[in-house]
């Protein structure tokens, strides 16, 4: 049985994470430590169903269970109440009732969708999180934050709904689309910049081992990750606080999201964007030193991206961030670095600032 690498400490509703490389053989026997009960439900996408799925259902078939799986097309789009809906159809046909479980197996898209649905099932079931993106290993899978998207907003409904353990295979990662693991090394450089100069150093020194899947690199990003995140859930679950410094890189990040529609980046990639573009704001305010800046810009520019953001336009940026004409006056809220590993919350920031910025990013030159 492997050792949890982090426990999210919140009270009676604690849970382990557990991480390493070729776990999959325990983990029907981890679901029974962990009290789930059968039926169990096996919520998945249909490219991590073709590489993944029979194993994970043969540890669970070896426990006694019998699980229902449903499988869902890959993408964002299935993020929507309209496939929530369809699952409880699923569910209520599979006779899974209120002390059943659910596994969410596979990147953030599924782990917010099957969470989500569990949350809300017949009022809250139990959910495992099964993450085979480095993004959901690292970021998404941990902390109970579930959702789906309204055609008026993404994530816009949703709840929190923290899962019994999270199980981060690292063998998963190996069939991951390239594009995938660089969107996750997104975040990862997002909980260096935040909390961890000794971190950064590392990835400073090995970011092509973590590029490459190096084993030690994977397992390092693993335990760092979900130890930040796990603290900062610990103290401040619904984040009305703390949390909120895993913002850092999301303001700008959603926003070039939002005005490529969802298609031209991945989540990360936006955030890698939003780190850079953030980390000049905090210089101009002359909250960050020149050379922590550089050091942040080098290391995020190392991060090979593919997508061409230079058909976006600052002003359609702006919009997505709530500041266009028809809202003059909008407020907004930065997570800025202070230094390698510290941030600060800064409200108010002057919006010439935030459109140098993003003209500084869209720029041939920087990319
Ligand atoms: N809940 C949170 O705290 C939180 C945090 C960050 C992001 N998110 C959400 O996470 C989502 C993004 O998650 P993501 O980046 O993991 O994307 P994703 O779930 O869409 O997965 C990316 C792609 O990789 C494929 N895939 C997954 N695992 C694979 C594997 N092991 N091998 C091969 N292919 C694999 C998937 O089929 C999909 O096509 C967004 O919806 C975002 O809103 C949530
Ligand atoms: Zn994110």
């Amino acid at each position: 049985m492997p050792t949890p690498s982090t426990i999210v400490q919140l009270g009676e509703r604690s849970y382990p994470i557990y991480a390493g490389t070729g776990l999959i053989a325990d983990f029907g026997a981890t679901c029974r430590l962990h009290g789930l009960n059968d039926p169990v439900a096996v919520i998945t996408d249909r490219t991590v169903a073709a590489y993944h799925l029979s194993p994970l259902l043969q540890t669970l078939r070896r426990s006694g269970f019998r699980p229902m799986t449903i499988v869902l097309p890959p993408g964002e789009r299935q993020k929507s109440l309209r496939r929530a809906d369809a699952i409880y159809t699923s569910l209520l046909r599979g006779g899974i009732g209120r002390t059943s479980g659910v596994i969410a197996f596979g990147g953030g898209v599924v782990g917010d969708l099957a969470g989500f649905v569990a949350a809300t099932y017949q009022r809250g079931i139990p959910v495992v999180q099964v993450p085979t993106t480095l993004l959901a290993q690292v970021d998404s899978s941990i902390g109970g934050k579930t959702g789906v998207n309204h055609p008026l907003g993404k994530n816009m409904i949703g709840a929190f709904h923290q899962p019994r353990f999270v199980w981060a295979d690292a063998a998963y990662l190996r069939t991951l689309p390239r594009r995938e693991l660089i969107s996750g090394i997104g975040e990862v450089i997002k909980y260096a910049v935040i909390r961890d100069e000794v971190f950064f150093r590392v990835l400073e020194a090995g970011l092509e081992d973590l590029l490459n899947l190096g084993e030690d690199a994977v397992a390092r990003a693993q335990a760092v990750c979900a130890g930040i995140k796990a603290s900062l859930v610990s103290s401040d679950e619904c984040e009305r606080g703390e949390r909120i410094v895993l913002n850092f890189g999301h303001t700008i990040g959603h926003a070039l999201e939002a005005a490529g529609r969802y298609r031209l980046l991945r989540h990360g990639e936006a955030v890698l964007l939003g780190m850079r573009a953030e980390s000049a704001i905090a210089r101009a305010l002359g909250l960050l030193s020149g050379n922590d800046g550089e050091r942040i810009d080098a290391l995020i520019r190392r991060v090979p991206i593919h997508a061409h953001i230079g058909s976006l336009r600052p002003a359609e940026i702006l919009a997505a961030m709530g500041h266009d004409k028809k809202r003059a006056g909008a407020r907004n809220r930065f997570v800025l670095p202070v230094g390698v590993g510290a941030t600060r919350v800064v409200p108010d920031v002057d919006l010439r600032l935030v459109r140098t910025a993003l003209r500084e990013l869209l720029s041939p030159a920087s990319q």
